[in-house]
């Protein structure tokens, strides 16, 4: 399987910045192999940057989409329209869930027309600090789990990308924490074991789960040895080219 290393962008740089940087990585990146390497701009800059970017060396994800095709869903952008111009998506980012109150019934409609639209649907799941402190992390691990994977179909779960990010270690959030590798471990093992009961062996081992929590370069390789991990999604660290380049090279070191 190969290591996938996501940068995040947040509502961040307008498409000029955005253009400016990705030129700048490109320039950078050699052709991994064993590396994928996706950054999520903002919707605007989908469009120009999918045009501009080289396929074989990085991939696009938008960071949200709406999941009707069309209609009178004013300010949506939806996966159909995306269709085409990005490889991924992020969908459930707990951003989203908190500031914009998607549940996970609305995730579950994007995850499905995310695989209709033939986008890998990225799903976030993860606790926040109170729901750790009240022991309830299992449950809502498997909550967002089996509520966001509902409308996917067996023979479609091999298309989809699963992030643990725990609400209390994302850099933007107040008093953010830095998760051990130990925490990350156990919960990860908990979303395999979860998916096992679901779908069966085969489908857990092969669903590529990504840590996301305030990554940066100091920590990434810690991460990337977690057993079970297969890849960074990372917010802030994504922003500053130099950081996000190191963690790409630390992706490679520990594949090889
Ligand atoms: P962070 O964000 O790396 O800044 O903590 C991660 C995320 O929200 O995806």
């Amino acid at each position: 399987m190969k290591t996938f290393i996501v940068g995040n962008w947040k509502l961040n740089f307008n498409v000029g910045e955005a253009s400016i940087y990705l030129h700048k990585l490109q320039k950078k990146l050699p052709n991994y192999r064993d590396v994928e390497v996706v950054v999520a701009p903002s919707t605007i800059a989908l469009q120009p940057l999918s045009l501009q970017i080289d396929r074989h060396k990085m991939k696009l994800a938008a960071q949200n989409a709406f999941y009707r095709d069309y209609g009178a869903f004013t300010g949506e952008t939806s996966f159909s329209q995306l269709r085409g111009v990005v490889d991924y998506c992020i969908i459930g980012h707990s951003e989203r869930r908190y500031i914009f109150g998607e549940d996970d019934k609305m995730v579950a409609k994007k995850m499905e027309a995310a695989v209709r639209n033939k986008i890998t649907p990225i799903l976030c799941i993860g606790e926040t600090e109170s729901e750790r402190s009240f022991g309830e992390t299992a449950d809502v691990i498997r909550d967002q789990l089996l509520g966001g994977l509902r409308d996917v179909s067996e023979e479609d779960i091999d298309k989809v990308l699963i992030a643990y990010e725990p609400v209390w270690a994302i850099s933007s959030g107040k008093n953010a924490k830095i998760a051990s590798p130990d925490e990350v471990a156990e919960v990860v093992k908990l979303i395999r074991k979860t998916l096992e009961e679901i779908y069966g062996e085969k489908v857990a081992e092969n669903m590529p789960v990504l840590f996301g929590g305030s990554v940066n370069p100091s920590n990434a390789g810690a991460y990337l040895t977690v057993p079970g991990v297969n890849g960074l999604l990372i917010g802030g660290a994504s922003l500053i080219l130099s950081e996000f380049a190191d963690i790409l090279e630390i992706a490679k070191r520990v594949r090889s």
